[in-house]
């Protein structure tokens, strides 16, 4: 199969810890095709969807490791059709550019993209989890969304907890986001209108969620794909951090699944599939929901580390059962339009 990767520029990747590169170099092992191409590189050319793409050479003999798999791999540019690939795997950082689904919309009856775009569109900012419509607070921590100062500072004056998170809608590794204390109510206007009011005179839209208590243990991150864990880890925070992001100081280690852990994946898996949302990740701490990563999910390379595992094989094996599937309806229709026709 031909897959392209949509992400960020392959001088960008991290050859030791990049998820992206695990899933790319366990394709070129498989001797499929692979281009890579940034958001910023569609084109459309003369009404045909495409993109300066950097195409990945096939290999007669692949490195095993990342590290030296990068150094070798040739790579050169080339312009290519959208459509012409049998996969388009989305691994863009966040924040989303709704242009970009624009693009990817002339192509997605021919090609399968992961994920979807009706679920990038749905679940592409932290709006997800904080919509799930879990009013009692049971998988999700306590959460609001708004733009209104006033009704946030009340939020956290009225709050029955000490400390909140505050953290912007489209963040991701860590940034922006900040452990609040009511204690140090002085600060929290002057933050909320840095958050919300931007010097241009627009605003965004901020979260201010329950501070889960046993963070400062670690989150879980839970890789799922089609809606099953397929590896989970823990992440630690580092001694001078709340966060527990890789990318803001963390560290990893190994994580069985909690009862009430799988019982989440369980709740939830089915959602995931019916949005379309095939490869996320989710951080979960205490049992509760904190985000759903659907843009670009990571952590393979880390569960690998500790683990001895690679992942990135079962996730490649479900997209060529989705490519084959697809393949053979379409052999299958043809065929039987050809017999209709010959009638
Ligand atoms: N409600 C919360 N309670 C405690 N810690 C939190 C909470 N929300 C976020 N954190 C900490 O901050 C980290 C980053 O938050 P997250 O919502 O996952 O945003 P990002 O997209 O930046 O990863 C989490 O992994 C966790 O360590
Ligand atoms: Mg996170």
């Amino acid at each position: 199969m031909n897959i392209c990767f949509l992400m960020y520029p392959w001088d960008e990747i991290d050859p030791e810890n990049d998820t992206s590169l695990a899933l790319i170099h366990e394709c070129v092992k498989r001797n499929h095709g692979v281009a890579l191409c940034t958001p910023a590189n569609l084109t459309i050319r003369n009404s045909v969807t495409s993109a300066f793409c950097t195409v990945v050479g096939r290999m007669e003999k692949v490195p095993s490791g990342l590290k030296s798999f990068y150094k070798q791999a040739k790579i050169r540019e080339e312009m290519l059709p959208l459509a012409g690939f049998d996969v388009i795997f989305m691994r863009a950082n966040p924040p989303l550019d709704p242009l970009m689904l624009n693009f990817l919309d002339s192509v997605k009856d021919d090609v399968f993209i992961v994920n979807s775009l009706q679920g990038l569109r749905e679940a592409n900012n932290k709006l997800y989890t904080a919509a799930f419509g879990d009013s009692h607070s049971n998988i999700i921590p306590v959460t609001h969304v708004s733009k209104n100062k006033k009704y946030l500072v009340q939020q956290i004056k009225e709050s029955p907890a000490e400390k909140m998170i505050l953290k912007p809608l489209n963040g991701f590794g860590g940034s922006g986001v900040i452990l609040i204390e009511k204690s140090a109510m002085s600060n929290i206007k002057s933050l909320l209108d840095f958050y919300v009011t931007n010097s241009d005179g627009t605003s965004n839209y901020v979260i201010l969620q329950e501070y889960i208590e046993g963070a400062d243990q670690g989150d879980i991150r839970v890789l799922l794909l089609n809606g099953e864990p397929i590896g989970a880890m823990r992440r630690i925070p580092g001694s001078d951090d709340h966060r527990s992001n890789v990318s803001a100081g963390g560290s990893v280690a190994k994580h069985t699944l909690t009862r009430e852990e799988k019982a989440l994946c369980k709740q939830i898996g089915p959602k995931l599939v019916k949005d379309g949302l095939f490869f996320v990740g989710i951080d979960v701490i205490g049992g509760k929901l904190v985000e759903v990563n659907v843009m670009s999910p990571g952590g393979i390379t880390y569960m690998n580390k500790v683990y001895k595992t690679k992942i990135q094989c079962q996730i490649i094996d479900f997209i060529e059962s989705k490519v084959t599937a697809k393949l053979q309806a379409f052999d299958r229709r043809s065929r039987l339009r050809k017999e209709v026709e010959d009638a």
